[in-house]
């Protein structure tokens, strides 16, 4: 079954409860919520002290998407935070597998992402020890830009390499992820999608989830 995973960075912040709950009610199965520095990417958004407000207003697991640099020296702050998975840029780290078992170990799971130009034998060494790779299909940064075509062919790969590694990774793709292409993706071997200007940019959630699950089921 895939798993979706609106992205808040497309909610209106200004009421984020309610938009939290209105996700929740909706079927959402995560909530994914993405850091950025202005400095890894050209955007800055939210810290350890937003996500913690998330978490007291729902159940859901919150799939945290740092897009900074330096990401160790903030791994506690999120898990304290409430953070269920913590998912860091393979190229803002310098020692990847460390930082791997730095998230495991505080006993939440532990995600890599890749940009759209990074290939995917910079995480072949270390599949083994991730929960999830996070394929960027478009270059982060921004929401409501238009997904880049050759990741299709790199979740494909991405598959191919998880099944002959033998493990239970998961395939997450983040970036124009619309109703219109959700099929294609997951055909290709995603197991969660990201969703953040398609989906808080409906009138009704609730609706438009049913539509969605109806199309990948
Ligand atoms: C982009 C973020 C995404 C973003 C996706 O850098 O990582 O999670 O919210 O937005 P859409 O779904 O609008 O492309
Ligand atoms: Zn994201």
């Amino acid at each position: 079954m895939t798993l979706i995973a609106p992205s808040l960075l497309s909610a209106d912040f200004g009421k984020i409860a309610d938009e939290v709950r209105l996700a929740e009610e909706a079927g959402a199965d995560m909530l994914h919520i993405d850091v950025m520095d202005g400095l890894f990417v050209p955007n800055i958004t939210i810290g350890p002290l937003v996500i913690e407000a998330i978490k007291k207003s729902t159940k859901l697991p919150l799939d945290v998407h740092l897009m900074i640099v330096n990401p160790d020296k903030y791994i506690d702050q999120f898990v304290n935070a409430g953070a269920d998975i913590l998912t860091v840029h393979v190229e803002a780290s310098t020692h990847l597998h460390r930082t791997v078992w730095d998230i495991k170990n505080r006993g939440i799971k532990a995600g890599v992402s890749l940009n759209p130009a990074t290939p995917i034998y910079s995480i072949e060494e270390i599949i083994k020890d991730l929960d999830l790779i996070l394929i960027m299909s478009v270059n982060p940064g921004f929401g409501g830009q238009s997904f880049i075509s050759s990741s299709l062919d790199k979740i494909k790969r991405t598959k191919k390499l998880i099944t002959k590694s033998k493990t239970n990774t998961l395939i997450e793709v983040d970036g124009g992820v619309k109703l219109s292409n959700a099929r294609e993706i997951i055909n290709a071997g995603a197991d969660i999608l990201v969703m953040g200007s398609e989906f808080f940019g409906q009138k009704d959630y609730k609706k438009f989830m049913g539509k969605l699950k109806e199309k990948i089921k």
